[in-house]
């Protein structure tokens, strides 16, 4: 069985990272286009270094833990008879310390810094600033967070997309669907004839596409699903 899972913000969420939109369209009392856009980096770079420097912080302060959902999703990426492709939204590294493997992160990754220089892509897990030097050529000002801003291209998505193409089922989990591409994976997956599942707290911009809605917390209701998954696929095998 093809199972595509897409994560976003809200699987981290239990784990005490905060997501992305608060109820007044902010992120962390910043403008969206301040702190994610190429030209918000242009303006005041080191007011974007900042903001990323705290969320890197956060990362790497040993407060923030994988939590049950990123632990079942490792589990469902080892389990025989499913093939899972797991793409996440998120830029932390949560799925990984979990156990998952090949992770696509569609949105880049808060653990690596970019040269916009010589195109190096190097682990970064300290504090980003213009006098940041390059491991790779030695420039500096060059250094970037190696996330993905808006009217940037995200990673991954022709294979990405050959995956849902080829998906039995899609389910995505704690993400408001309001970000595109990601919100028209279900589209996608339903027009190759995928069952498409929701896992989110609340009602989502994209609840009505899917097959099927669950309410609540990721940390209880992934392990659940993935249980059921499990013991469905074996009565079958
Ligand atoms: P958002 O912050 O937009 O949405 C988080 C979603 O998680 C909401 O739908 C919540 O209801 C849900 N949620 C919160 N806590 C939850 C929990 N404990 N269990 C289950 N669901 C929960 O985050 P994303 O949808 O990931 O992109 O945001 C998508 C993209 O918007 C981000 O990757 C980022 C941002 O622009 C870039 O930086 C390019």
């Amino acid at each position: 069985m093809n199972v595509v899972v897409l994560t976003g913000a809200g699987i981290s969420a239990e784990s005490g990272v905060p997501t992305f939109r608060g109820s007044d369209g902010l992120w962390e009392g910043h403008r969206i286009e301040d702190v994610a856009s190429p030209s918000g980096f242009a303006r005041d770079p080191q007011l974007v270094h900042q903001f990323y420097n705290g969320r890197r912080a956060l990362l790497t302060g040993g407060s923030v833990q994988p939590n049950p959902a990123h632990f079942a999703l490792a589990r469902l990426s080892r389990a025989r008879g499913i093939h899972l492709t797991l793409v996440t939204q998120n830029i932390d590294d949560l799925h990984e310390r979990a156990g998952s493997e090949d992770v696509r992160h569609l949105h880049g990754e808060l653990l690596k810094a970019r040269c916009n220089r010589c195109g190096a892509v190097t682990p970064c897990r300290e504090d980003l600033s213009r006098a940041s030097i390059c491991p790779a050529c030695g420039g500096i000002d060059c250094l970037r967070p190696h996330v993905v801003w808006f009217g940037e291209m995200p990673f991954g998505l022709d294979e990405i997309s050959a995956a849902l193409s080829r998906a039995d089922l899609f389910v995505a989990i704690g993400t408001s669907g309001l970000v595109y591409p990601a919100a028209g994976f279900v589209a996608w997956a339903k027009e190759a004839g995928a069952r498409t599942l929701e896992i989110n707290l609340q009602e989502s911009a994209a609840s009505g596409t899917f097959h099927e809605s669950r309410r609540g917390p990721a940390g209880e209701l992934v392990p659940r699903w993935v249980d059921e998954l499990l013991a469905g696929t074996k009565d079958q095998g």
